[in-house]
Protein backbone atom coordinates (compact mmCIF):
# COMPACT_ATOMS: atom_id res chain seq x y z
CA UNK A 1 0.00 0.00 0.00
CA UNK A 2 1.34 3.30 -0.89
CA UNK A 3 2.20 5.28 2.18
CA UNK A 4 1.40 9.05 2.33
CA UNK A 5 3.06 10.20 5.23
CA UNK A 6 6.77 9.82 6.36
CA UNK A 7 7.64 7.73 8.41
CA UNK A 8 8.10 8.96 12.08
CA UNK A 9 11.78 8.68 12.04
CA UNK A 10 12.03 10.26 8.73
CA UNK A 11 10.86 13.81 9.88
CA UNK A 12 12.75 16.68 9.68
CA UNK A 13 13.49 18.26 12.87
CA UNK A 14 15.37 21.84 14.03
CA UNK A 15 18.85 21.11 14.52
CA UNK A 16 21.77 23.05 15.57
CA UNK A 17 22.01 26.75 14.64
CA UNK A 18 25.99 27.77 14.72
CA UNK A 19 27.12 30.75 15.77
CA UNK A 20 27.72 33.85 13.29
CA UNK A 21 30.91 34.41 12.95
CA UNK A 22 32.45 37.64 13.83
CA UNK A 23 33.27 40.87 11.88
CA UNK A 24 31.57 39.12 8.90
CA UNK A 25 31.22 41.73 5.92
CA UNK A 26 28.86 39.95 4.15
CA UNK A 27 26.35 37.22 5.91
CA UNK A 28 23.91 34.38 4.68
CA UNK A 29 22.31 31.83 6.57
CA UNK A 30 22.26 28.64 5.12
CA UNK A 31 19.97 25.55 6.60
CA UNK A 32 21.46 22.17 5.66
CA UNK A 33 19.89 18.49 5.91
CA UNK A 34 21.79 16.38 8.22
CA UNK A 35 21.51 13.39 8.99
CA UNK A 36 24.20 10.67 10.27
CA UNK A 37 22.86 7.00 10.51
CA UNK A 38 25.79 6.00 13.61
CA UNK A 39 24.15 9.46 15.80
CA UNK A 40 20.25 7.98 14.97
CA UNK A 41 17.45 10.00 15.49
CA UNK A 42 15.76 12.01 13.17
CA UNK A 43 16.99 14.05 10.52
CA UNK A 44 17.53 17.96 11.35
CA UNK A 45 17.86 21.07 9.68
CA UNK A 46 20.89 22.66 10.83
CA UNK A 47 22.04 26.39 10.42
CA UNK A 48 25.17 27.96 9.68
CA UNK A 49 26.00 31.44 8.99
CA UNK A 50 28.72 32.05 6.01
CA UNK A 51 30.76 35.17 5.36
CA UNK A 52 30.48 35.01 2.21
CA UNK A 53 33.75 37.19 1.46
CA UNK A 54 35.48 34.15 2.87
CA UNK A 55 34.76 31.49 0.37
CA UNK A 56 34.17 31.34 -3.83
CA UNK A 57 31.22 32.12 -5.36
CA UNK A 58 29.59 28.28 -6.17
CA UNK A 59 27.31 26.57 -3.24
CA UNK A 60 29.85 24.19 -3.10
CA UNK A 61 32.56 26.39 -2.01
CA UNK A 62 30.33 27.22 0.64
CA UNK A 63 29.97 23.43 1.62
CA UNK A 64 33.45 23.30 1.48
CA UNK A 65 34.12 26.40 3.85
CA UNK A 66 31.91 24.91 6.03
CA UNK A 67 33.57 21.59 6.13
CA UNK A 68 37.12 23.28 6.32
CA UNK A 69 36.07 25.91 9.09
CA UNK A 70 32.95 24.82 10.97
CA UNK A 71 32.41 21.61 11.08
CA UNK A 72 34.42 19.16 9.32
CA UNK A 73 31.59 16.56 9.87
CA UNK A 74 29.56 17.55 6.97
CA UNK A 75 29.56 15.07 4.64
CA UNK A 76 28.99 15.72 0.83
CA UNK A 77 29.76 13.96 -2.43
CA UNK A 78 31.95 15.98 -4.97
CA UNK A 79 34.79 15.52 -7.37
CA UNK A 80 35.69 17.80 -10.66
CA UNK A 81 34.29 21.30 -9.46
CA UNK A 82 33.55 21.57 -12.65
CA UNK A 83 30.43 20.24 -13.62
CA UNK A 84 31.82 16.95 -15.64
CA UNK A 85 31.23 14.04 -12.71
CA UNK A 86 27.67 15.01 -11.64
CA UNK A 87 28.89 13.91 -8.46
CA UNK A 88 27.79 16.80 -6.62
CA UNK A 89 24.12 17.28 -7.32
CA UNK A 90 21.84 18.03 -4.36
CA UNK A 91 18.70 19.66 -4.07
CA UNK A 92 19.56 23.86 -3.38
CA UNK A 93 17.20 26.32 -2.69
CA UNK A 94 14.21 23.47 -3.44
CA UNK A 95 15.30 22.63 -6.96
CA UNK A 96 17.80 19.69 -8.05
CA UNK A 97 21.10 20.62 -9.60
CA UNK A 98 24.71 20.46 -9.18
CA UNK A 99 26.83 22.35 -6.67
CA UNK A 100 29.83 23.17 -8.39
CA UNK A 101 28.11 25.62 -11.27
CA UNK A 102 25.17 26.95 -9.11
CA UNK A 103 26.02 30.00 -7.54
CA UNK A 104 25.42 31.66 -4.68
CA UNK A 105 23.88 34.52 -5.57
CA UNK A 106 21.70 32.67 -8.39
CA UNK A 107 19.69 31.44 -5.42
CA UNK A 108 16.68 33.44 -4.03
CA UNK A 109 15.86 34.24 -0.76
CA UNK A 110 17.53 35.17 2.62
CA UNK A 111 17.65 31.72 3.21
CA UNK A 112 19.59 28.86 0.83
CA UNK A 113 18.13 25.16 2.03
CA UNK A 114 20.80 22.60 0.87
CA UNK A 115 18.87 18.89 1.14
CA UNK A 116 19.91 15.06 -0.81
CA UNK A 117 18.23 14.47 -4.03
CA UNK A 118 14.95 13.86 -2.72
CA UNK A 119 13.21 10.62 -2.98
CA UNK A 120 15.96 8.17 -2.29
CA UNK A 121 17.56 6.09 0.67
CA UNK A 122 20.18 8.99 2.69
CA UNK A 123 23.43 7.14 3.43
CA UNK A 124 24.21 10.32 5.34
CA UNK A 125 23.51 14.03 5.31
CA UNK A 126 23.64 15.23 1.55
CA UNK A 127 24.93 11.71 0.56
CA UNK A 128 21.99 9.88 -1.42
CA UNK A 129 22.19 6.03 -1.96
CA UNK A 130 22.47 5.75 -5.86
CA UNK A 131 22.44 1.84 -6.13
CA UNK A 132 18.91 1.98 -7.61
CA UNK A 133 20.06 4.63 -10.02
CA UNK A 134 23.21 3.25 -11.45
CA UNK A 135 21.06 -0.26 -11.65
CA UNK A 136 18.64 1.14 -14.05
CA UNK A 137 21.58 2.91 -16.34
CA UNK A 138 23.33 -0.56 -16.61
CA UNK A 139 19.94 -2.28 -17.11
CA UNK A 140 19.52 -0.14 -20.52
CA UNK A 141 22.98 -1.38 -21.78
CA UNK A 142 25.06 1.69 -22.14
CA UNK A 143 27.62 0.53 -24.64
CA UNK A 144 28.25 -0.20 -28.42
CA UNK A 145 26.36 -3.54 -29.16
CA UNK A 146 27.50 -4.74 -32.67
CA UNK A 147 27.08 -7.98 -34.98
CA UNK A 148 29.35 -6.82 -38.21
CA UNK A 149 33.01 -7.79 -37.12
CA UNK A 150 34.84 -5.04 -35.90
CA UNK A 151 36.91 -2.71 -38.13
CA UNK A 152 40.62 -2.54 -38.23
CA UNK A 153 40.55 1.26 -37.14
CA UNK A 154 37.65 3.20 -35.59
CA UNK A 155 33.51 2.20 -36.69
CA UNK A 156 32.96 5.73 -38.75
CA UNK A 157 29.96 7.98 -38.52
CA UNK A 158 28.96 10.75 -40.77
CA UNK A 159 28.85 14.53 -39.38
CA UNK A 160 24.71 14.14 -39.48
CA UNK A 161 24.96 11.05 -37.68
CA UNK A 162 27.30 12.21 -35.14
CA UNK A 163 24.99 15.22 -34.43
CA UNK A 164 22.27 12.74 -33.73
CA UNK A 165 24.10 12.02 -30.48
CA UNK A 166 23.91 15.99 -29.40
CA UNK A 167 22.28 16.79 -26.13
CA UNK A 168 22.37 13.25 -25.28
CA UNK A 169 26.37 12.41 -24.67
CA UNK A 170 26.90 15.41 -23.05
CA UNK A 171 24.60 13.47 -19.81
CA UNK A 172 26.81 13.65 -16.35
CA UNK A 173 24.36 11.35 -14.81
CA UNK A 174 24.20 13.35 -11.85
CA UNK A 175 20.30 12.14 -11.26
CA UNK A 176 18.60 15.27 -10.80
CA UNK A 177 16.07 14.44 -13.54
CA UNK A 178 15.02 11.10 -12.21
CA UNK A 179 14.81 12.68 -8.47
CA UNK A 180 13.09 15.50 -9.66
CA UNK A 181 10.06 13.06 -11.88
CA UNK A 182 6.86 12.52 -9.95
CA UNK A 183 6.55 9.56 -12.39
CA UNK A 184 9.80 8.42 -10.66
CA UNK A 185 9.52 9.08 -6.60
CA UNK A 186 6.39 7.09 -6.88
CA UNK A 187 7.74 3.50 -9.33
CA UNK A 188 11.20 4.16 -8.98
CA UNK A 189 11.48 0.43 -9.12
CA UNK A 190 9.87 -0.21 -12.10
CA UNK A 191 10.42 3.30 -14.03
CA UNK A 192 13.55 3.99 -14.87
CA UNK A 193 13.34 7.35 -15.52
CA UNK A 194 14.51 9.89 -17.26
CA UNK A 195 18.10 9.92 -16.77
CA UNK A 196 18.52 5.89 -17.30
CA UNK A 197 16.15 6.26 -20.57
CA UNK A 198 17.81 9.22 -22.02
CA UNK A 199 21.14 7.35 -22.10
CA UNK A 200 18.35 4.12 -23.66
CA UNK A 201 17.76 6.57 -26.23
CA UNK A 202 21.49 7.96 -26.78
CA UNK A 203 22.32 4.06 -28.02
CA UNK A 204 19.07 3.54 -30.30
CA UNK A 205 20.10 6.43 -31.88
CA UNK A 206 24.27 5.72 -32.13
CA UNK A 207 24.21 4.76 -36.28
CA UNK A 208 27.03 2.39 -35.07
CA UNK A 209 25.19 0.02 -32.77
CA UNK A 210 23.13 -3.03 -34.20
CA UNK A 211 20.86 -3.83 -31.35
CA UNK A 212 18.04 -1.27 -31.69
CA UNK A 213 15.45 -4.54 -31.99
CA UNK A 214 16.84 -5.98 -28.94
CA UNK A 215 17.17 -2.77 -26.78
CA UNK A 216 13.28 -2.05 -27.52
CA UNK A 217 12.15 -5.02 -26.78
CA UNK A 218 13.94 -4.14 -23.25
CA UNK A 219 11.74 -1.40 -22.81
CA UNK A 220 8.57 -2.97 -23.59
CA UNK A 221 6.55 -3.31 -20.18
CA UNK A 222 3.97 -0.91 -18.73
CA UNK A 223 6.38 0.55 -16.25
CA UNK A 224 10.22 0.91 -17.76
CA UNK A 225 9.00 3.67 -20.63
CA UNK A 226 5.42 4.76 -20.23
CA UNK A 227 5.19 5.87 -16.35
CA UNK A 228 6.82 9.43 -18.30
CA UNK A 229 3.40 11.50 -18.08
CA UNK A 230 5.56 14.31 -19.83
CA UNK A 231 5.69 16.06 -16.71
CA UNK A 232 8.93 18.19 -18.09
CA UNK A 233 10.40 18.57 -14.56
CA UNK A 234 13.57 16.66 -16.07
CA UNK A 235 14.11 18.88 -18.50
CA UNK A 236 13.55 22.27 -16.17
CA UNK A 237 16.08 20.94 -13.49
CA UNK A 238 18.73 19.42 -15.99
CA UNK A 239 22.33 21.67 -15.11
CA UNK A 240 23.47 20.16 -18.50
CA UNK A 241 20.53 21.70 -20.79
CA UNK A 242 19.60 18.56 -21.49
CA UNK A 243 15.76 17.42 -22.27
CA UNK A 244 15.19 13.94 -21.45
CA UNK A 245 11.54 13.97 -21.61
CA UNK A 246 11.94 14.47 -25.34
CA UNK A 247 14.39 11.37 -25.78
CA UNK A 248 11.39 9.75 -24.14
CA UNK A 249 8.90 10.98 -26.65
CA UNK A 250 11.41 9.56 -29.70
CA UNK A 251 11.51 5.87 -27.90
CA UNK A 252 7.75 5.99 -27.69
CA UNK A 253 7.55 6.78 -31.20
CA UNK A 254 10.22 4.36 -32.22
CA UNK A 255 7.84 1.56 -30.47
CA UNK A 256 4.93 2.75 -32.77
CA UNK A 257 7.04 2.82 -35.70
CA UNK A 258 8.43 -0.75 -35.20
CA UNK A 259 4.52 -2.16 -35.05
CA UNK A 260 2.72 -0.50 -37.59
S1 LIG B 1 19.95 14.25 -18.21
FE1 LIG B 1 20.76 16.06 -17.12
S2 LIG B 1 19.81 15.95 -15.08
FE2 LIG B 1 19.59 13.94 -16.00
S3 LIG B 1 21.33 12.75 -15.26
FE3 LIG B 1 21.90 13.62 -17.27
S4 LIG B 1 22.92 15.56 -16.78
FE4 LIG B 1 21.84 14.94 -14.91
S1 LIG C 1 31.87 18.25 -8.56
FE1 LIG C 1 31.71 17.29 -10.53
S2 LIG C 1 29.79 17.99 -11.28
FE2 LIG C 1 30.04 19.07 -9.41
Amino acid sequence: MVQLTLPRNSKLVTGKTWPKPEGAAKLKKFKIYRYSPEEGGQPRWDTFWVDLTKCGPMVLDVLIYIKNNVDPSLAFRRSCREGVCGSCAMNIGGNNTIACTKGWDEVAGNTITIAPLPHLPVVRDLVPDLTNFYAQHAYVQPFLKTDTPEPEKEWKQSEDQRNELNGLYECILCASCSTSCPSYWWNGDKYLGPAALLQAYRWLIDSRDEATGERLDDLEDPFKLYRCHTIMNCAQVCPKGLNPAKAIAKIKHMMVERVS
